[in-house]
């Protein structure tokens, strides 16, 4: 499995301890930035994260700015991105679970690296749930395929 890993400087602060879960775990890691704590735009790694996910190339993503928020709102304008913001545990669980989240989005100003990191785990390894979660999702898909052209 790959993961494809963006931040900007307001995220920079989890990636080591993400990166760490996801090492142990024998994932292989596309960090396509930012590599300091310069102030960049969110956007540009939400999107470089977002479309290697949508072009298959990673299986993953999981993207990091000051509060999860900026970054996945950019990576959901791109078509099928599912970015799901969690805040703990439950949330991590449910992006997946419920949402079939295909990026994880956190924030470092509003997590420790600690917590991200047992978010990260908790996101890898549960399943989506499908059932009645499929046809909600189908309809997500079927909003975005109304509007992007
Ligand atoms: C950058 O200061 C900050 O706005 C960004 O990291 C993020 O929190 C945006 O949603």
């Amino acid at each position: 499995m790959k993961i494809a890993i963006g931040c900007d400087h307001g995220g920079i602060v989890l990636k080591p301890a993400v990166e760490e879960v996801l090492k142990a775990k024998n994932i292989e890691i596309e960090d396509l930035g930012c590599y300091s704590t310069d102030s960049v735009d969110y956007p540009d790694y939400a999107l470089k994260v977002a479309e290697e996910v949508s072009q298959g190339k990673a299986d993953l993503g999981i993207i990091l700015c000051g509060t999860g928020i900026g970054i996945s709102i950019a990576a959901n304008k791109v078509k099928g991105i599912r970015a799901g913001v969690a805040h703990d545990l439950f949330t991590a669980e449910m992006t997946k679970r419920h949402n079939n989240a295909n990026i994880l989005a956190m924030g470092g100003r509003v997590v420790s690296p600690e917590l991200a990191a047992q978010m990260t785990k908790i996101w890898l390894e549960t399943e989506f749930e499908g059932g009645r979660h499929t046809n909600r999702v189908n309809k997500i898909t079927a909003i975005e395929q109304k509007y992007f052209k």
